[in-house]
């Protein structure tokens, strides 16, 4: 089977699927968590593995930054790959008060400034929700394990640098807990294909007090946030 973007056997995807921005992250994720590993697809360098956790089948595929890049993916694997279950593992940019960097957030709902959504809801304003199912299962496994997981709303921007403080304070009013670049679309996606959606990510940055984690820390916080995961999708 080939999409114009992933060139693979029909089969090569796992019904559930571990989303992160970084090809090399997927590569990483792979060789770190999964056994029995196979690289299934390599177009323009957008690695897809496939393996298993647990005993049970895993893939994980670089979608690239954004929404637009994000969604051509989901989309390719829902359709043409039965892929059923997409988790977004990703960063972002904290901005509430809570939130410390290395932080890990379950985002049960994403806004957006991009227009993607609106223009396949008839130019009105779609809710993007994360599966209740996925999300109940990720907050069964961290509840039980107590483990200090932050639930909340994030913010999908099309700006990684559009930031104004007058946008952040507007963001901050409706409790919003941080700010990455994907949820919204890849949300809206699943919703249209019947399949289910979360994301989970690391705080990388405070984008009110201007810190962010060295490569080293983020690399730490990133397998913290993948052990979440992986061990909540499987449980
Ligand atoms: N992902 C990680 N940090 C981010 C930020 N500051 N803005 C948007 N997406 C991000």
């Amino acid at each position: 089977m080939t999409t114009p973007h992933i060139s693979a056997p029909s089969d090569a995807f796992a019904a559930t699927c571990l989303l992160p921005g970084d090809p090399l992250r997927a590569k990483f994720i792979a060789e770190t968590f999964l056994e029995d590993v196979t690289c299934v697809t390599s177009v323009r360098n957008m690695l897809g593995f496939t393996g298993h956790y647990k005993g049970q089948p895993i893939s994980v595929m670089g979608t690239g930054m954004g929404m637009p890049s994000c969604v051509l993916y989901s989309t390719e694997l829902m359709e043409s790959f039965g892929v059923k279950r997409l988790v977004r593992v990703g960063s972002c940019g904290a901005i509430h008060e809570s939130l410390k960097l290395n932080d890990v957030i379950v985002a049960h709902s994403a806004s957006t400034d991009s227009n993607m959504n609106r223009r396949q809801f008839a130019g009105m304003d779609y809710s993007s929700a994360a599966s209740p199912r996925l999300l109940q299962k990720l907050l069964n496994y961290v509840d039980t394990q107590a483990l200090p997981v932050a639930v909340g709303s994030v913010f999908s921007t099309d700006h990684f640098y559009g930031s104004a403080p007058e946008q952040l304070k507007t963001l901050q009013q409706m409790g919003i807990l941080a700010v990455e670049m994907e949820s919204a679309g890849l949300y809206a996606a699943a919703a249209r294909h019947r399949a289910q959606a979360l994301t989970v990510l690391t705080v990388s940055d405070n984008l009110i007090h201007q810190t962010q984690l060295t490569p080293q820390e983020r690399e730490a916080g990133f397998s913290t946030m993948i052990e979440i995961t992986l061990n909540a999708l499987v449980g």
